[in-house]
C-alpha cells in the first residue's frame, strides 16, 4: 500500500494509491491537555480552534509551509497512518511532500519520522515538483512547465522538464497573508477586532483580485476596538478587492524576479504554455486574469489546483538519490 501525504500549512491531503484522495481536511489535531494524545483531527475542529475548552488545545504543525512542531507532525501522522492502515499486518510506503528549501538535516528528521511512524519506505518530494506533476506535466515531455503553487502559508514556483525538476523558488506568499490582511482592515478601519475564521470566510466569500461591477457587503461578528463589546462588522467587495491587491502587489513583484531563474532555452515554452495554477489560494476570484496582467503570460487554473500536490505523489517515478526531487530510503 502506497501513502501519499501533502501536510501543508492549513490542509492535509491524502491519497492511497490506486485509491484516490482519501483525506482532504484542515490541517488541525485536538490535543488533550493533560495526556498529550490526540482527541480530534481535521473537518472535526473546523471553528473550534480558540473556542475549545482548557481541556485540549487545538494546533497545528506546520507554519508558512515548514513543520514547526516535530512531536506534533509525527503523532499527526500516525494517526493518518493507523487510520488509513487499520488492521493490516504490512507496513505502507510513504511518499510526503515537503518544501523546497528543505536541507539534508531535515530531510534525515522527516525520514526517521516517517519510519517510526511504521513506514517501509519513504519517499520526500518537493511540492512544487509535485504540483507540476499533479498539473500534468510528462515524463516525455522535454518542455518546460512552469507552475505556482499558491498554498495557505508559501507559494511554491518550479520549473519541471522530463519529469524532472529543472529550478525551484519558494515565495513568502500564501492565503493566509490575505486572511491577516483583512483582519488588519477590520481592526484599523471598522475599529472592529474579527477572529482569523471570520476573516477567512469573507476572503472565501467576498474576495476578489479583480474589481466587480456591483457592491455586495458581508457581515461578520468581532469585538469593537474602543469598547470591547460585541458587535458586527460590514465589509463590501470593494473594499476587500483593495485589501487582495494591496497583498498581491508585492506578490507579483517577488515572481517577477523568480523568473531570473529560468534558462533562456524555456522561455519560449513558457510563452507558449504559460504559467500552470496550482494550490488553494488559486481559487481567489480573479487571481489567475490578475496574475496573467501582471506577469504579461498566459495563466491556466487547474482544475481541484488544492489537490495537485498530493496528486503530482502519486504520479511521481521512486528514483532513489535524485537531488531535489526527493530521495528514497
Ligand atoms: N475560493 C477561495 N478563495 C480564496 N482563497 C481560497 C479559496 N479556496 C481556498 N483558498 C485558500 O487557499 C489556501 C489553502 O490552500 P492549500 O490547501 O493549497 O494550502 P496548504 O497546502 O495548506 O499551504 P502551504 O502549501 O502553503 O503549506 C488557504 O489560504 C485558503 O484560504
Ligand atoms: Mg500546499
Amino acid at each position: 500500500m502506497t501513502i501519499c501525504i501533502d501536510m501543508g500549512t492549513s490542509r492535509i491531503c491524502a491519497l492511497v494509491s490506486g485509491k484516490g484522495v482519501v483525506i482532504n481536511e484542515p490541517n488541525l489535531a485536538a490535543i488533550d491537555s493533560y495526556t498529550g494524545e490526540i482527541l480530534a483531527f481535521g473537518d472535526a475542529l473546523e471553528n473550534v480552534k480558540g473556542r475549545n475548552p482548557a481541556s485540549f488545545t487545538v494546533q497545528s504543525s506546520v507554519e508558512n509551509g515548514r513543520i514547526v512542531k516535530y512531536d506534533l507532525c509525527e503523532k499527526i501522522l500516525k494517526f493518518i497512518i493507523n487510520r488509513l492502515c487499520g488492521e493490516r499486518v504490512f507496513r505502507p510506503d510513504i511518499r510526503i511532500t515537503t518544501h523546497s528549501g528543505t536541507d539534508d538535516l531535515e530531510e534525515r528528521v522527516l525520514r526517521d519520522m516517517l519510519k517510526s511512524c511504521g513506514a517501509r519506505s519513504c519517499e520526500i518530494l518537493s511540492e512544487g515538483y509535485c504540483a507540476a506533476m499533479g498539473a500534468g506535466a510528462g515524463y516525455t515531455d522535454k518542455a518546460g512547465t512552469c507552475v505556482l503553487n499558491i498554498g495557505a502559508g508559501k507559494t511554491d514556483f518550479a520549473l519541471v522538464a522530463g519529469g524532472e525538476l529543472i529550478s525551484s523558488l519558494e515565495v513568502p506568499f500564501g492565503g493566509n497573508l490575505i486572511t491577516q490582511a483583512v483582519q488588519n482592515f477590520a481592526r484599523e478601519k471598522k475599529l472592529c477586532e474579527i477572529s482569523f475564521d471570520e476573516a477567512e470566510k469573507l476572503k472565501l466569500q467576498l474576495g476578489s483580485a479583480m474589481p466587480s461591477e456591483s457592491d455586495i457587503a458581508f457581515t461578520v461578528s468581532g469585538k469593537d476596538t474602543q469598547s470591547s463589546l460585541p458587535r458586527l462588522c460590514e465589509i463590501s467587495n470593494t473594499e476587500l478587492f483593495s485589501v487582495v491587491t494591496e497583498c498581491l502587489t508585492p506578490f507579483t513583484k517577488e515572481l517577477r524576479s523568480a523568473f531570473e531563474l529560468i534558462p533562456p532555452e524555456f522561455a519560449e515554452d513558457i510563452d507558449k504554455r504559460g504559467v500552470i495554477l496550482t494550490g488553494g489560494c488559486s481559487n481567489l476570484s480573479g487571481i489567475s486574469k490578475y496574475l496573467s496582467y501582471a506577469l504579461e503570460l498566459d495563466t491556466v487554473l487547474t482544475p481541484e489546483p488544492g489537490l495537485c500536490a498530493v496528486k503530482g505523489l502519486d504520479r511521481s517515478k521512486i528514483r532513489g538519490g535524485l537531488f531535489k526531487a526527493g530521495r528514497h530510503s
